[in-house]
């Protein structure tokens, strides 16, 4: 394992495939996504808004104008989407990783159409099925990689998220079901390394956060934008007091191309893993519990109706 991790250490990606979720210009799925195609690697990016996947398209052809890129029409928080992601996403082939970044954080209170907080359904759900459709893909690469980005914010979550997630049981606290989003992809990441290992299949489940990083994250949760008016002034103010949004796709790009054993954490080294170079990084003792991420990974099943590995 690397001790200090470089994004100039990012070995060379030639003949990979990684599919990269939320790669919206300015955050961390562009920034992995740039990073991986200036070293060869062929990147599908998947995100819900053409337009918006067509102008990371055009930013990442800007710095590198022989980028093999291509772009998958995703939307998390739609079961109905995700399946239709997954059956276009056949025509991929062998997957090398796939990297889920997308995410939101602390909107209003709503609920999808599949009846699902949209908060655990874009950050959890979706993205658990997603994996699951595509397993078979990472399977035949021959050494697949998951990497599932969550947050320091893990630790908000006060208690497992193991109730019915179509129900509300009690008010909704917008950050604490943020930090329940985020302690889910942990216990995600632990589960399905466990499961792999049991079924003996040639892919490995990683997590990795960005510490505090400049994207549009924190505008687009509480202003559903991040331009106009006073989502500006907030995305600004992010900018200011954050390591930039490249940097904080350095964790995301150490797990995904490092010699990393399955579930390492990787996050920002510097105080408080606010950023600076990534290394290995701890989690929770709630993030440690088996049985909670066991009972999760249950009831995400029965939720997406798909069992795997
Ligand atoms: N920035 C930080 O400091 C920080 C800290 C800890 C963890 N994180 C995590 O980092 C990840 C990336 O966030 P970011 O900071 O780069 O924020 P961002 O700039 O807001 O990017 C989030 C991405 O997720 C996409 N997305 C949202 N809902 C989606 C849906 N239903 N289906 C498909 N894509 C969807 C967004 O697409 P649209 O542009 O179309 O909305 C966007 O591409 C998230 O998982 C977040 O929790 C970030």
């Amino acid at each position: 394992m690397p001790e200090k991790w470089d994004v100039a250490d990012l070995p060379d990606q030639s003949g990979r495939t990684v599919v990269v979720t939320g790669p919206t210009v300015g955050g961390l799925g562009h920034h992995t996504a740039l990073e991986l195609t200036r070293r060869g690697a062929r990147v599908v990016l998947a995100g819900r808004n053409p337009a918006k996947v067509e102008e990371t398209a055009a930013t990442i052809r800007a710095e590198v104008p022989d980028a093999a890129l291509e772009a998958l029409h995703l939307d998390l928080a739609s079961l109905a989407s995700v399946r239709a992601a997954a059956e276009a996403a056949a025509q991929i082939g062998p997957i090398d990783v796939l990297v889920n970044n997308a995410g939101v954080m602390a909107p209003p209170y709503s609920r999808t159409a599949d009846g699902l907080e949209l908060q655990m359904a874009t950050n959890h759900f979706g993205p658990f099925l997603l994996t699951g459709l595509l397993l078979p893909q990472l399977v035949e690469s021959g050494d697949g990689r998951v990497v599932t980005v969550s947050s320091r914010f893990h630790s908000l979550a006060g208690k497992a998220p193991l109730g019915d997630p179509r129900e509300q049981l009690g008010r909704y606290h917008r950050w604490l079901v943020y930090g329940q989003t985020k302690l889910a992809n942990l216990y995600f990441t632990a589960e399905l390394e466990r499961r792999l290992r049991a079924a003996d299949l040639p892919v490995r489940a990683l997590a990795a956060h960005p510490g505090f990083a400049g994207t549009h994250l924190a505008a687009n949760g509480q202003y559903g934008r991040s331009s106009g008016g006073v989502a500006s002034i907030v995305d600004a103010g992010v900018r200011a007091v954050s390591q930039s949004a490249a940097a904080g796709a350095w964790p995301t790009l150490m797990a995904a191309t490092a010699d990393l054993p399955g579930n390492t954490y990787v996050g920002p080294g510097g105080p408080g893993e606010m950023a600076g170079r990534p290394r290995t990084v701890g989690r929770s003792r709630l993030a440690r519990n088996e049985r909670a991420a066991q009972r999760l990974w249950e009831i995400s099943e029965e939720t997406v109706d798909l069992r795997y590995p």
